[in-house]
C-alpha cells in the first residue's frame, strides 16, 4: 500500500485534541492518516490544554475547523460552545467540536460510535443490553442504546452510582453481586477491569458470560480483553475497543468533512499504532472513549 501524505499550504483546515495528557492519543495518527487517504486538506495535532475556555477561544480565534475532546475537559467545554447536540445534552459531556463559520456546535461521538459497532453485529431496538460500569464511557454508551430502542440494564460496584445513572436512563440496575439468572443478548464492559497490566481480570464471574449472544469490550489493550476471549471460546460475537474508537473517530471525521470516513483504514492504522506501541512498551491508556 502506497502511503499517502498530507500536503499542508495556504488552504489547510486545522484540527486537533484538546485534552490532558494527550501525549498518547492514537487520534492524531488516525485522522490523518484518513485525510491524506481521502485527499482532505487537513492536519490534525494533539494540544495538551489546561484552560479549556482559552482553547475554545483559540479554536475561534485560528478558525480551526474542528476538535476532539477529551479528558478531562468534556463536560466544561460544554458552558463555551454556541450549541450542544441533543444527546451530548442528554449524556451531559462533548468529544467533538465543529466549527461552522464561528458557530462552534458539540456533539458526542462516542455513544454514536457505540451504536454503529453494536448496531453492525445484532439490531438494538429491543434488544437486553447490559452495561457493567457507570462512569462517563457507560453514560454516553447508555443514552445512546436507550435512544436505539434498547432494554438497558445497569451493573456497577458501586450501587448509589449505578442506580442513579439507571435512573436516568430509565435502566434496570443490578448489583455486580447479583448478576444470577441474568438474561441479556449485549453485555457492555465499560470499566477498566482486564486492562494491561491486570490482563488476567474478568469484571465478573466466568459462567455469565455464558447465555450472551454479543460480547463487546471498550478496553482495547489488550485488544483481546480476557473477557473477549473467554466470550469467543463458547461462541459468543465480540467487539473489541478499538471498535468503538474508530467508529466515534469516523463520525467525527464525516462531521468535519461530510464525507464517509474510510473506516477499515481508520482502524488499521490504529491496530498498527497500538501493536508499535506495545512493541516500545509504552504504556497507552487503553479505554477507547478516553484516549481521543
Ligand atoms: P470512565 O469515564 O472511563 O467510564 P470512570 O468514570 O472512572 O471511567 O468509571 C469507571 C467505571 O468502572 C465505574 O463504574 C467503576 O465502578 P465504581 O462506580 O464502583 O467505581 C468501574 N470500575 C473500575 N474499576 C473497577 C473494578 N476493579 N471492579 C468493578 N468495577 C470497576
Amino acid at each position: 500500500m502506497i502511503n499517502k501524505s498530507i500536503q499542508i499550504d495556504s488552504s489547510t483546515q486545522l484540527y486537533g485534541v484538546f485534552g490532558n495528557p494527550v501525549a498518547h492519543s492514537l487520534s492524531p495518527v488516525m485522522h490523518n492518516r484518513a485525510f491524506a487517504e481521502t485527499g482532505v486538506n487537513g492536519a490534525y495535532l494533539a494540544f495538551e490544554v489546561t484552560d479549556i475556555q482559552a482553547a475554545v477561544a483559540g479554536l475561534r480565534a485560528l478558525g480551526m475547523r474542528g476538535a476532539s475532546v477529551t479528558i478531562p475537559h468534556k463536560v466544561r467545554v460544554m458552558d463555551y460552545l454556541d450549541s450542544v447536540d441533543e444527546t451530548a445534552a442528554r449524556i451531559g459531556a462533548v468529544n467533538t467540536i465543529v466549527n461552522d463559520n464561528g458557530f462552534l456546535k458539540g456533539y458526542n461521538s462516542d455513544g454514536l460510535g457505540a451504536v454503529r459497532a453494536l448496531g453492525e453485529k445484532t439490531p438494538l431496538n429491543g434488544a437486553d443490553v447490559t452495561i457493567l460500569g457507570a462512569g462517563g464511557a457507560a453514560r454516553a454508551i447508555g443514552f445512546a442504546v436507550t435512544a436505539e430502542g434498547a432494554r438497558v440494564t445497569v451493573v456497577n460496584r458501586t450501587e448509589e452510582r449505578g442506580k442513579r445513572l439507571a435512573r436516568e436512563l430509565g435502566a434496570d440496575f443490578r448489583p455486580l453481586t447479583g448478576l444470577q439468572g441474568l438474561e441479556c443478548e449485549v453485555l457492555i464492559n465499560t470499566t477498566s477491569v482486564g486492562m494491561a497490566p491486570m490482563i488476567d481480570a474478568l469484571p465478573f464471574d466466568e459462567e455469565l458470560i455464558e447465555r450472551r449472544a454479543l460480547v463487546m469490550d471498550i478496553v482495547y489493550n489488550p485488544l483481546k480483553t480476557k473477557l473477549l476471549q473467554r466470550a469467543e471460546a463458547i461462541g459468543c460475537s465480540t467487539i473489541d475497543g478499538v471498535a468503538m474508537f474508530v467508529y466515534q473517530g469516523g463520525f467525527q471525521f464525516e462531521l468535519w468533512t461530510g464525507r464517509p470516513a474510510p473506516l477499515a483504514l481508520m482502524r488499521r492504522t490504529v491496530v498498527d499504532a497500538l501493536t508499535a506501541a506495545a512493541v516500545r512498551n509504552h504504556a497507552t491508556r487503553g479505554k477507547s472513549h478516553a484516549d481521543h
